[in-house]
Parts: structure tokens; sequence; C-alpha cells
């Protein structure tokens, strides 16, 4: 059976990055896949502190959850990580999370020419990998750093599997993703958007077209 793993670097349980990574989770279980979803929020995932030990051997030295997000990414066939923007980047706990898988979960090995390539230390299997970005901005721009590393850092995973991506924007209450329009027309009020009824309108349809494209992501994952 296909396992799918997600991380969600959000505080918000239920939030907007959630109900992304859940809708897309619901794709991958429609054709059967096992998923999991974990919080970095949840777990204990100290900072990095710079000894570079890792770049060696791959292994960590301080004793906290590293090391099973580690697994679980080994047991993996896809891998889904999600973040809201947060200064427009991720949220500080992914990126402390990533700062300790970097040496541990790839290597870096130098290139005729004088280049350097970056490899997977994880077992080498073909793993589908999709990011998934929130953000209060009315644009996706504000998603291109955060982007920048997550394919860097990911692309290693993949072994020609695909990597995908999907920004949300426009959103900024909780759970705004699934708003119906009487709430968006609600939370529009409560922010004086001029034209109300006609911003709604199109955040619904907006927000419709995101999930439905996470859980089509999802079946992607899966299907082969
Ligand atoms: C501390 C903080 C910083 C934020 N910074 C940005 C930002 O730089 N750009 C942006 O578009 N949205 C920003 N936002 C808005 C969040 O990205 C947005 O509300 C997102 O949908 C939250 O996702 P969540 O519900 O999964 O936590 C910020 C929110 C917080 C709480």
């Amino acid at each position: 059976m296909m396992k799918v793993f997600a991380v969600n670097g959000s505080f918000r349980k239920e939030g907007n990055t959630d109900i992304i990574i859940d809708r897309l989770l619901e794709g991958a279980t429609s054709r059967g896949a096992e998923v999991e979803k974990v919080y970095v929020d949840d777990l204990k995932i100290n900072s990095c502190q710079g000894c570079l030990e890792c770049r060696r051997e791959g292994i960590c030295k301080q004793e906290d959850d590293l090391m099973e997000i580690v697994r679980k990414l080994e047991d993996a066939d896809a891998v889904v990580v999600g973040s809201p923007i947060y200064g427009n980047y991720m949220t500080g706990q992914l990126k402390i999370l990533l700062d300790r898988l970097m040496g541990v979960i790839s290597k870096i090995t130098y290139v005729p020419g004088g280049g350097i390539k970056s490899i997977t230390r994880l077992k080498t299997k073909k793993r589908n990998v999709v990011s998934i970005l929130t953000a209060g901005a009315p644009t996706p721009e504000c998603a291109d750093d955060a982007l920048k590393l997550l394919r860097r850092m990911l692309g290693s995973l993949t072994n020609a599997g695909f990597m995908e991506e999907i920004v949300a924007v426009g959103i900024n209450a909780k759970g705004a993703i699934a708003f119906s329009k009487e709430e968006w027309i609600q939370a529009a009020k409560k922010y004086g958007v001029q034209d109300p009824e006609t911003y709604a309108e199109k955040a619904v349809i907006r927000n419709r077209e995101v999930l439905d494209r996470a859980f089509e992501l999802g079946r992607k994952l899966v299907d082969r």
C-alpha cells in the first residue's frame, strides 16, 4: 500500500493549510493510500546547533523527534509539506525542522567542473512531492522564497517522481479556505472591503479551485 506522509508547519489545527492538506490526503485515500499527518508544532524539534556532524554520517546527535521524522520520510512513497507564509517565508518551526533535516536526509556530492549536487541519503525510491503554501496576500509572489528552499530540499527525494505546488492566496481568517459565500461576505464587511458580494463570489470560486486541485493532486500522488 502506498504511504503518504504529510507535515504541517502551521500552528493552527483546522486552519487553511490543514484543510488543504486534508483535502489532498482525502484524494490519496480515495486511491487506497495509507496517510499520516504530523504538525511540526506537536513535535520536539530543537534548533540546529551548527556542529555539521550530520554532513559526514547523516546522523544528528540531538535527542528529540528528528530521527522519527527521518524514518517516516524514508518509509513514505509520497511526501506533502505545508506551511502558511509568515513574513514572506515559511513558519519558523518548519524552517527549524528543515535546517535539522538538511544534512541528515541529503548529502552534497561534488561534480566534475566544480559544481555540487545534493542527493538523498534516504532509501532511493520514487517519491512524489507536493508543497502547499497559504497566504493572506492577494498574489502568490510572497511564497517565492519559501518555494525556492522547498524545491531544493524536497527535490532530492523525488527520484523522477513529480514535484507540484499549491499556493493559496487571499486567506487570513482560520478556515477561510473553506468559507461559504455568506461567511466571506461577513468577513469582507468586517474588513471594510468595497463590494463584499463580488469579493465573496471570487473568493469562493478561487478557494474551491484550490481544494479541487488538492484532491486531484492527492490522487495523482498515488497513481503511478
Ligand atoms: C505571524 C504571521 C505572519 C504572517 N505573514 C504573512 C506574510 O508575510 N504574507 C502573507 O501573505 N500572509 C502572512 N500571514 C497570513 C497567513 O499566511 C495566513 O493567514 C494563512 O492562511 C494562515 O494559514 P493557517 O491557517 O494554516 O495557519 C501571516 C500570519 C501570521 C500569523
